[in-house]
């Protein structure tokens, strides 16, 4: 989370004097995005952004507006002849350190590849309209952006002179499934994709999310013992929560900003939210190889929290619960636990591309108040962290944020309409390859059988989000190893 914690200190010292409202890890997205970046293990410079001339609408003939796409090329490892990679940009900032290092990278390098990377609109540096209100964010969709790539690769095919060549697509998370959707839509572009744990089907109330993260901290050496700790802390909140003096103990407890209201249900539901996702983050980027050197929160882990919930000498399991709060809001450098609705729905609502939600919070509730859902709800049964974040609450954030048509009438629309679009997890398209890891919670959305001789899954047992993606360490367990080998002579095959 190293590089969006830095994307965040730019934002304040550049923006100064707005306040970060934002939950730390906005369903179930960091601030910078979800997928973060790679270790930066040697100098030198990075690639230069170029950009290409896109249509605002792929789908409407009568517009005729264009915009500034951005893209990175890197041609080191290019034999005349070769594949071309195009790795697909998600929801926050195009990083270029994806140019020079990762696991494709190590793949280009073998096997003479040159490599392209293109931002995906509305994020990053890509603006294709003047501002991101409610009117401009409707030209923001998969299925834009799965134009625009396709407009990049004839693009890229006729400026490089590699129209001809073997096309791979890769991604992580959201372009995970991008990259597979790519491929379904756009066979004759794209000759094969790699789609690192990318939830293909879109589902309103992701419960699965709260029971993966329940049992991927029992893989902690404390067990279910991790768990049980929880739900017993959870209880004390939920009675502190009876009465005014229990919010004051909390509000200490937990550093919260502003005095907790235990009358306000929102600000109290987003309070369940923040201490449940403190273990949400940790566990989804649960040693991911992301480590960035001399930067915060990758040295926290699953046996971190979980250690700390299983040690008596700090208290009653409130208590050690609010020492995870603590860890967190340190180790992030956050001075409290902000839990305001109103502040955070006044920040999201902000349509500037100054705003601090423009950095991509504003854009990717948007998407899945839109096309996913993809809520982590606490609807689901057997799961320590209560019942205090309900789908309503996320369902009445959308219309909070984005106007009383966002709602669950329209969102479970457009969800069944993004299934029947791509074919959820039933999708059916060749030459697709899925790793996925077993922590991930978002493994559950995303294929974990083959589906077919060519749709294949490769799963990763003890390994969280998009892991499989980053550098290799001396430490990897043979199952990540594998995982990289099963890809590469996945993609070589494809480009004979
Ligand atoms: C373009 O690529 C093709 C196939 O790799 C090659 O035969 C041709 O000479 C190239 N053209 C130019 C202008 O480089
Ligand atoms: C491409 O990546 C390699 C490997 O990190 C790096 O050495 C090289 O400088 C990069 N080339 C460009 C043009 O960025
Ligand atoms: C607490 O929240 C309730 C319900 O939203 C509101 O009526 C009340 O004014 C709030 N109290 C304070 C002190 O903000
Ligand atoms: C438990 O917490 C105490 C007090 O914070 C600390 O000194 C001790 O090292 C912890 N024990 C373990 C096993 O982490
Ligand atoms: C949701 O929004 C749509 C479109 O504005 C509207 O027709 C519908 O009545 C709304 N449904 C609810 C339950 O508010
Ligand atoms: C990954 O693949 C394995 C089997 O190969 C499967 O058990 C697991 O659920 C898959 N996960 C995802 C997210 O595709
Ligand atoms: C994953 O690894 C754990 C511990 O290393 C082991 O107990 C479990 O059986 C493994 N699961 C699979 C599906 O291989």
């Amino acid at each position: 989370m190293a590089v969006h914690r830095l994307a965040v200190l730019i934002f304040l010292t550049f923006f100064v004097g707005l306040a970060w409202s934002l939950p730390r890890f906005l369903h179930g997205r960091p601030r910078g995005g979800m997928l973060g970046a790679p270790r930066r293990r040697s100098g030198g410079s990075l690639p230069p952004d170029q950009w290409l001339e896109q249509k605002l609408d792929h789908f409407n003939d009568a517009d005729l507006r264009t915009w500034q796409q951005r893209y990175f090329v890197n041609d080191t490892f290019f034999k005349p002849g070769g594949p071309v990679f195009l790795m697909i940009g998600g929801e926050g900032t195009a990083n270029p350190i994806w140019m020079v290092e990762g696991t494709w990278v190590v793949m280009a390098e073998r096997l003479g590849a040159l490599c392209l990377m293109l931002e995906h609109r509305f994020y990053g540096k890509s603006h294709p309209t003047p501002d991101i209100s409610v009117e401009s964010l409707s030209f923001l969709n998969s299925e834009q952006a799965l134009a625009d790539l396709a407009y990049f690769r004839q693009y890229m095919g006729m400026k490089m002179n590699v129209t001809y060549s073997k096309w791979i697509s890769f991604g992580g998370s959201y372009p995970g499934s991008l990259s597979a959707w790519f491929r379904l839509k756009y066979p004759h572009l794209v000759d094969g994709a790699v789609a690192t744990s990318g939830p293909l089907l879109a589902q309103l109330d992701f419960t699965g999310y709260v029971s993966v993260v329940r049992d991927s901290l029992a893989t902690s050496p404390q067990g279910d013992m991790c768990n049980t700790n929880i739900m017993q802390a959870t209880t004390q909140v939920e009675q502190l929560l009876q009465h005014r003096v229990g919010w004051a103990d909390l509000t200490k407890m937990f550093q919260v900003c502003k005095p907790l209201n235990g009358s306000n249900p929102n600000d109290v539901s987003n309070f369940y939210e923040a201490i449940a996702g403190n273990f949400f983050g940790v566990v989804q980027y649960n040693k991911d190889n992301r480590a960035f050197e001399g930067a915060v929160g990758t040295d926290i882990t699953i046996d971190t929290l979980c250690g700390i919930m299983g040690n008596t000498s700090i208290g009653v399991p409130l208590a050690r619960y609010a020492a995870v709060n603590t860890l967190l809001l340190q180790t992030y450098g956050e001075k409290c636990l902000d839990v305001s609705y109103d502040d955070m729905i006044t920040e999201m609502r902000q349509t500037s591309w100054e705003s601090s939600a423009s950095e991509g919070g504003r854009q990717w509730v948007y998407q899945t108040c839109t096309e996913f859902g993809f809520f982590q709800t606490s609807d689901g049964k057997d799961q320590p962290f209560g019942n205090g974040f309900p789908v309503s609450f996320s369902l009445q954030q959308c219309s909070d944020i984005y106007g009383k048509q966002f709602n669950k009438t329209t969102l479970t629309q457009g969800i069944a309409r993004t299934n029947t679009n791509y074919g959820a997890k039933g999708i059916r398209a060749t030459k697709v390859i899925f790793p996925n890891g077993s922590i991930d919670p978002w493994h559950y959305l995303g294929i974990t059988k083959d589906v077919s001789e060519t749709e294949t899954a490769v799963y990763i047992n003890g390994t969280a989000h998009c892991a499989n993606m980053y550098p290799a360490l001396p430490s990897d367990p043979p199952q990540l190893v594998q995982a990289r080998d099963t890809i590469f002579k996945a993609v070589e095959a494809w480009i004979q």
